[in-house]
């Protein structure tokens, strides 16, 4: 049977995750290889991927690890041309890479607000640089970034870089949807609400709740109206969608994947 994204190679940044479980990048990896994707997992830390793969093997699908910091623009450029190498071309890049700093203007020191950049939009930016060749080579093809919700309101933590670049994320997506629209390519960005995810335990309890999960799961739980939360592979859904033939005819847009809560105002 011919899968939403048969033969398809994909390229999935942060396809890691801090912890065992579904993140964004490794449920995105899993569901794209049972579409049929050719997986490309970029990660730059080995024991992240380990898990990633078992699972996408354990779903039947084909899978590459890679090994890259995606700030680094050498290293990133030397990771797309041998996506291309393995699997004869590129067809779809996911920029899954980022995460928050805590603390406003006078909290957040420079050299954490320039990592924050870096990390979250940098990154994206030069993924792209190095990646949108290949994929004009191909006459076609999809990215699928990944924002926040945090780009689009508050959400419950003075993180004004994560919400700077996040938001930066989207507007970026836009204009390059437009400039590589006559090449076939376009260009969406999933929107991630309040997801449970490793990441809660592994980092933001720390940064928002001196360490308590239940607390901080619990805040975030009481702004979502569907009344439960989501996790990576919400996400990986909604890029699954964008990045298919699906959505031949949707580029320089959105999916709010956070249970309703942006739509909510309060
Ligand atoms: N988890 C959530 O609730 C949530 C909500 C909204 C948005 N997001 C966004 O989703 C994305 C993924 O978040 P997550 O929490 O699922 O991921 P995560 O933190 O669990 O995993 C990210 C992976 O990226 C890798 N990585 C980090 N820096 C890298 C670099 N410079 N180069 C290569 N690999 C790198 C890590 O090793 C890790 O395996 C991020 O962009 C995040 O901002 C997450």
């Amino acid at each position: 049977m011919s899968g939403r994204l048969q033969d398809r190679v994909a390229i999935v940044t942060g396809a890691g995750c801090v912890g065992p479980g579904w993140g964004n990048g490794r449920a995105t990896a899993v569901r794209f290889a049972e579409e049929g994707a050719k997986i490309f997992a970029v990660d730059f830390n080995p024991e992240a991927l380990k898990e990633t793969i078992e699972r996408t093997q354990a779903a039947g699908g084909e899978i590459v690890g890679h090994i890259c910091d995606v700030t680094d623009s050498d290293a990133v450029k030397a990771m797309a041309a041998t996506c291309a190498e393995a699997f004869g071309g590129v067809d779809i890049l996911v920029n899954n890479v980022g995460g928050s700093a805590k603390g406003g203007p006078e909290v957040m020191d420079e050299a954490t607000w320039e990592r924050q950049v870096r990390f979250n939009l940098t990154s994206v930016y030069l993924t792209c640089r190095h990646v949108l060749p290949h994929l004009r080579a191909r006459g076609k093809g999809a990215i699928v970034n990944t924002s926040s919700t945090s780009g689009l309101r508050w959400t419950g933590a003075a993180q004004s870089a994560y919400a700077a670049t996040k938001a930066g994320v989207i507007q970026f997506s836009k204009v390059v949807a437009v400039e590589y629209a006559p090449h076939n390519i376009r260009v969406n960005t999933v929107v991630p609400g309040q997801l449970h995810t490793p990441m809660v335990e592994a980092r933001l309890a720390g940064q928002r709740t001196g360490g308590d999960v239940e607390t901080l799961l619990a805040e975030r739980l009481a702004r979502i109206p569907l009344g439960f939360m989501g996790d990576g592979r919400d996400t990986a859904n909604a890029a699954l969608f964008l990045a298919s033939d699906e959505a031949r005819f949707i580029t320089g847009t959105e999916i709010i994947v956070d249970g309703g809560m942006t739509a909510r105002c309060d």
